[in-house]
């Protein structure tokens, strides 16, 4: 076994685990490489994820939500991101951004609006914190919201909008506050979005590396009016709201680039044992199974410390940078794993024809989004204290 949590799990916990594996194996692998080639997102897949409850998972069961804890809700992205990691990022974004943002801030009354659709798949959400200028440096956001009796008018672009031109709900962080003193965080607000409302414009979709059937676009907000009730939360607060949902988001990601990497690992022990040259099956070789074994030291490491981290929250305390250590090494795991994977298959690896191929260019983006490597180890770096 190379892929084994070596956190104990509950009855419960190794359930999901194998429905999620049933459903990626069985639904997802089988399309992956069409829909990357054709650079096509599947809208099915929101209803599958959604059937199986999987667009609900933390969710209360009030709001038809499976009300699970954060391993379980990682145990099973893992298992969707080695299948298809186009596929994870929906659930990620999904179950870790809009949906715990409305879960921890919103009234009652919005919670009841929003999540229940939301957690029975229905209704896709996206979240829309960065601009073309204010990538790392989130709180430089320009986009504007001006009060206007019983609404809001927010004018500006938002970027990098995952789930973006597919979504019913979107959580959006704007200037509401531009005075001298509060320029930073603490004059930004987060608003629901829906694409429904007048000046709401899905204006790019990018053409990218990896991740080729999730979408990723940036919408423009045109004198967009938005319903005062919309504002969730308090005014002005939106950015540290943000920020504490990325801390979850982090760890979503990291179970991505898990999974990405073990499936990398184990596609590469399997090809070096049916590939022979100099009369042998390279897994013969001591440098090949030096290689794997390097892989699967870095997989493991990766995943424990992000079940360290899930366990953490999950327990009730707060994990804090751990979020930002478990993406910071799953996401370096990911791209050092996949390279070697490619390095395992030689030529055929550096083909369209074999998987491996696609798993390092998606494995990439796990450095980059939901803030880069470099912002993690300065969240992290942030953190650190002497002992007492
Ligand atoms: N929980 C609660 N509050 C937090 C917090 C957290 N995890 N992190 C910060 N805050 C609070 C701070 O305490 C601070 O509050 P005060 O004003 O009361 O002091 C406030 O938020 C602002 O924090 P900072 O002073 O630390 O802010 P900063 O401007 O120095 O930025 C940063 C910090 C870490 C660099 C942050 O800007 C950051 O994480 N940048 C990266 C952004 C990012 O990850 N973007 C990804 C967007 S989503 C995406 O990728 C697209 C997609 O769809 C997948």
């Amino acid at each position: 076994m190379t892929d084994a949590s070596l956190t104990p799990l509950t009855a419960d916990q190794a359930e999901i685990q194998r429905t999620a594996r049933a459903f990626a194996r069985a639904e997802l692998a089988p399309k992956a490489a069409e829909l990357d080639r054709e650079s096509r997102f599947d809208p099915a897949l929101i209803g599958q994820l959604g059937e199986l409850g999987f667009l609900g998972m933390l969710l209360p069961e009030e709001y038809d939500g499976l009300g699970m804890d954060s391993l379980t809700y990682l145990l099973a992205l893992e298992e969707i991101a080695a299948a298809d990691a186009s596929a994870a990022v929906l659930m990620s974004v999904h179950n870790s951004l809009p949906t715990q943002m409305l879960l921890r801030y919103g009234s009652e009354e919005q919670r009841k609006r929003w999540l229940p659709p939301m957690a029975r798949g229905e209704v896709l959400g996206a979240f829309a914190l960065s601009e073309p200028d204010a990538g790392s440096d989130a709180a430089a956001l320009r986009t504007q919201a001006v009060r206007d009796g019983d609404h809001w008018v927010l004018n500006g672009t938002k970027a990098w909008v995952t789930n973006g031109n597919c979504a019913g709900v979107i959580l959006a962080m704007a200037r509401t506050d531009t005075s001298e003193s509060r320029r930073g965080g603490r004059g930004i607000s987060a608003f629901i979005i829906t694409p429904d409302l007048p000046g709401f414009h899905v204006s790019k979709k990018e053409n990218k590396l990896g991740l080729r059937s999730s979408p990723t676009v940036q919408l423009t907000f045109d004198d967009l009016r938005v319903p005062a009730d919309r504002l969730l939360g308090d005014e002005g607060m939106g950015f540290v709201y943000a920020l504490q949902s990325l801390e979850h988001g982090r760890m979503g990601i990291a179970a991505q680039a898990v999974g990405i990497a073990q499936r990398a690992l184990d596609l590469a022990i399997q090809y070096a044992s049916e590939r022979k040259q100099f009369g042998a099956p390279i897994h013969d070789f001591q440098g090949i199974q030096f290689k794997l074994a390097d892989m699967a030291c870095r997989v493991t490491a990766a995943r424990a410390l992000l079940h360290a981290a899930a366990m953490m929250k999950d327990r009730g305390e707060s994990p804090g940078a751990y979020t930002s250590m478990a993406k910071l090494m799953a996401s370096e795991a990911a791209m050092w794993v996949t390279t070697q994977a490619i390095q395992v298959f030689g030529g055929y690896g550096y083909t369209k024809d074999y998987e491996v191929e696609r798993l390092f260019r998606d494995a990439k983006v796990t450095e980059i989004y939901e803030g880069t490597s470099e912002i993690q180890r300065i969240v992290i770096a942030r953190s650190l204290r002497l002992p007492d």
